[in-house]
């Protein structure tokens, strides 16, 4: 079977180095906030372009304590997208705050810059854009509208580690950016954990205190915290594996390319490449023309050993949880259709040649039966 996403194959390229951080860590007997977390943050920081990096528990965190920095409360409002992972949706609700949903552009999937005035009250604090799967949002007139209103931009960068916007990373275009190091990402750990990036060393102290208690430097509560922190066994990690981030990118975006020859002159729309933009291809996400079509090659695939993903079957606000505070103000037609249509494929550093091989002869056997 080929798996959609593989973050075993990556321990196991990495495993002599990874064990002996692990090793490392066990032995030193100091488990949580020590010098393996202050080590990773310094690297962090440096790979992002960035002052500062604060490591926390999740990537939901990371987006729930950077908002939470920047003063985002009970009774403001957020703008984002629905076409994203729910924890996005529940960072912002973490906070007290109403996410407030816009369309996606239906090229890049990302944020359409053109929605979010509309979007804007006297109530608006923040604007979250989701670089979605590893492709940056258009970031430019979200800077610049971010700016004229007097609202604080942070970056999801969950799925996005080291893309490039007009050749800057994403994460340094805003206030914050957060990421995400679920094992499945393209830096991930063995465990969950995340990190805020920031140029603002005011944000930075209140990150600092709010991962933890809400304390200061002798220990005393001056704001109310929580307990997010990455621990000393996964920020070990994410050393050695940050070292290897930019290749795993280097790769992924190699897989694309085949992926783009080997998929060409099909019925299907395949992932765009954005002038001035480098993604980093979390996710290569094709679409079919219909639910059924895309439905059916699924199993199509499925039945001869490969393994896809739908990111997200259902769009946030139209999920039970949600649809009552964010599905009753509008519908958002590119979000809901595109859900109904996508497919992620297999995508991961290690996938070869041959797997591409059998992946693609799949996908056109399907489309040459189906006609
Ligand atoms: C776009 C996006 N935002 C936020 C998150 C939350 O990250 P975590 O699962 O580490 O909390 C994820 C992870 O799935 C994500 O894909």
């Amino acid at each position: 079977m080929i798996p959609q996403n593989n973050p075993l194959a990556n321990y196991l390229t990495h495993k002599p180095a990874i064990d002996a951080a692990i090793s490392r860590v066990l032995t030193r007997g100091h488990y949580v906030l020590g010098d393996e977390t202050i080590t990773f943050e310094q690297q962090f920081a440096d790979y992002t372009n960035t002052e500062y990096a604060v490591s926390v528990g999740s990537g939901t965190e990371a987006l729930h304590l950077a908002l939470r920095g920047c003063g985002v409360g009970p009774g403001d409002e957020v703008i984002t997208v629905s076409h994203t992972a729910v924890a996005t949706i529940a960072a912002i609700e973490m906070c007290g705050a109403a996410p407030v949903v816009v369309d996606i552009d239906s090229v890049s999937y990302t944020i359409d810059p053109q929605y979010v005035e509309g979007a804007i009250t006297e109530r608006t604090k923040a604007l979250v854009p989701v670089h979605l799967y590893g492709q940056p949002s258009d970031l430019k007139p979200l800077v610049e509208c971010a700016r004229r209103h007097h609202f604080f931009l942070i970056e999801d960068c969950a799925q996005s580690h080291g893309a490039l916007y007009h050749g800057r990373k994403v994460g340094v275009w805003g206030d914050a950016g957060a990421f995400s190091f679920y094992p499945t990402k393209n830096l991930g750990c063995l465990g969950d954990g995340g990190a805020v990036v920031t140029n603002s060393s005011d944000l930075y102290d209140k990150l600092l205190a709010l991962r933890q208690y809400g304390w200061d430097q002798e220990r005393i509560s001056r704001v109310a915290g929580y307990n997010s922190r990455l621990d000393e066994l996964q920020a070990a990690v994410l050393q050695v594996k940050l070292q290897h981030l930019d290749e795993n990118n280097r790769k992924r975006r190699s897989v694309a390319r085949t992926y783009g020859q080997l998929l060409d002159s099909l019925n299907i729309i395949l992932p765009a490449e954005i002038p001035g933009s480098a993604p980093v291809y979390h996710q290569y996400v094709i679409r079919c023309e219909d639910r059924s079509t895309r439905d059916n090659l699924r199993k199509f695939m499925l039945q001869r050993g490969i393994q896809s993903a739908i990111h997200y079957p259902v769009p946030v606000h139209l999920q039970p949880a949600y649809i009552n505070r964010l599905g009753s103000y509008c519908s958002f037609p590119v979000t809901e259709k595109i859900c109904e249509t996508i497919i992620s494929l297999p995508m991961f550093p290690e996938l070869t040649q041959e797997d591409l091989d059998k992946i693609t002869t799949v996908i056109r056997q399907f489309f040459q039966q189906t006609g």
